[in-house]
């Protein structure tokens, strides 16, 4: 396949996990980690290990049972955070560990009470440590989004240089604006003297509803791995959406990125994670909602029967979705009408559609949608 690989780093199980109200158990993550590894996923976050007995065991079992993913754990650049991390980690194939510490003037103050150069010893030492266990070792420079650029590119250098091979850039609070956040990437690749020797990430976050945009940006600056969850949860208004992500580089080719996911399980899986986590998706959502693959207006509708591009630009098949939707509506149209009749098996002339549609309008009214069993009503009512 053409174009550079993105990679993408799944965080369903840990950030997504931080929802309230969609804690999982270890059965459960694992049978999750697993259709994540069939989707295609690079890198798997599999939970923050030293947070809970519960926590450890899964990241555990993950650890045990898949076969190609990285199973990455979290840690704070706190010494016992990143050696129970490295045990439980320790039977995969392969691991990350994920350490980091907050970079912004924000939390160098309130969180730690420390100092810039404080900060940048503990991220040394941080990342030094977790380098005793793995050389797979991503650091995080929380609320990056924040953080002063030039004093970023200090941080990431010396974690480099200690032996950081990932660098997470998180737009924690989702504060960031995409040109922004393009920017950030771009002036780290052009002010950070040994960035080749690492990968940058983006990790944003929803909360000003950019989170996909700016992890596209964050890629056009530079950025080659994306953090991402299922139907985009996490803290607060969520994640970036996998499934966004992986479609706006699938779709855009013309950007010249390529990922490994396995589009046609975006669906299927996107359902299971609702299912096992008890949150519904939005109808509206992009790729993943019930509608979106439906069309109700006339205009869209008319449109799509003679040529589904005109309104579509992704085949539902290529996601896993079901075939689209013509959902009849008081905004329908004759053919659109026409079109549910003769899937019913109806096959009337224009002629009977013209003595039909103002009965179906009249139900439709009255109706949000109408159904196939209205539909049988009329056409029989139509036929005596
Ligand atoms: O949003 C964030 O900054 C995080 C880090 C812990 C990576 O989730
Ligand atoms: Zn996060």
């Amino acid at each position: 396949m053409m174009g550079q690989q993105v990679f993408i780093f799944d965080t369903t199980l840990r950030d997504g996990e931080q929802v309230p109200g969609c804690k999982l158990n270890t059965k459960e993550k694992l049978a999750l980690a697993v259709r994540l590894e069939e989707l295609g996923v690079d890198i798997l976050e599999a939970g923050f290990p030293v947070s809970s007995p519960g926590d450890y065991e899964s990241v555990n079992q993950i650890a045990k049972t898949l076969k190609n993913t990285i199973v990455c754990g979290l840690s704070r650049a706190v010494q016992n955070d990143i050696e129970v991390a490295a045990a439980a980690l320790k039977p995969a194939k392969r691991f990350r560990i994920h350490t980091g510490i907050g970079t912004s003037d924000l939390h160098i103050k309130y969180k730690f009470n420390a100092t810039r150069e404080e900060i940048i010893e503990r991220a040394i030492s941080a990342v030094k440590l977790a380098r005793n266990f793995t050389d797979d070792v991503e650091f995080f420079a929380e609320d990056a989004g924040r953080t002063d650029n030039e004093y970023l590119a200090r941080v990431i250098e010396a974690v480099i240089k200690a032996g950081a091979t990932t660098l997470n850039i998180p737009d924690t609070t989702g504060y960031c604006l995409p040109y922004q956040y393009q920017a950030k990437m771009e002036y780290l690749v052009n002010n950070v003297h040994n960035i080749d020797k690492a990968i940058l990430s983006c990790h944003c976050h929803n909360d000003l509803g950019l989170a996909t945009a700016n992890s596209i940006a964050g890629v056009m600056g530079g950025a080659r791995q994306i953090e991402c969850t299922i139907n985009g949860l996490g803290e607060r208004a969520g994640n970036t959406a996998l499934e966004e992500v992986v479609m706006v580089l699938n779709q855009h080719s013309d950007l010249g990125y390529r990922t490994n996911i396995n589009t046609r399980l975006l669906n299927p899986i996107s359902h299971e994670v609702s299912e096992i986590m008890r949150m519904g998706v939005q109808p509206n959502k992009a790729i993943v909602g019930a509608n979106a693959f439906s069309h109700s207006s006339g205009i869209h509708q008319d449109g799509f029967l003679k040529e589904a591009q005109t309104y579509e630009i992704i085949n539902p098949e290529l996601v896993g979705a079901e075939e689209s939707k013509i959902v009849l509506t008081a905004r329908s149209g004759r053919s659109a009408l026409a079109h549910r009749l003769n899937k019913l098996g109806y096959a009337y002339a224009r002629n009977d559609i013209d003595v039909l549609y103002p009965i179906f309008l009249q139900l439709a009214d009255r109706k949000k949608e109408v159904s196939h069993d209205d539909l049988i009503e009329i056409a029989t009512a139509y036929s005596k």
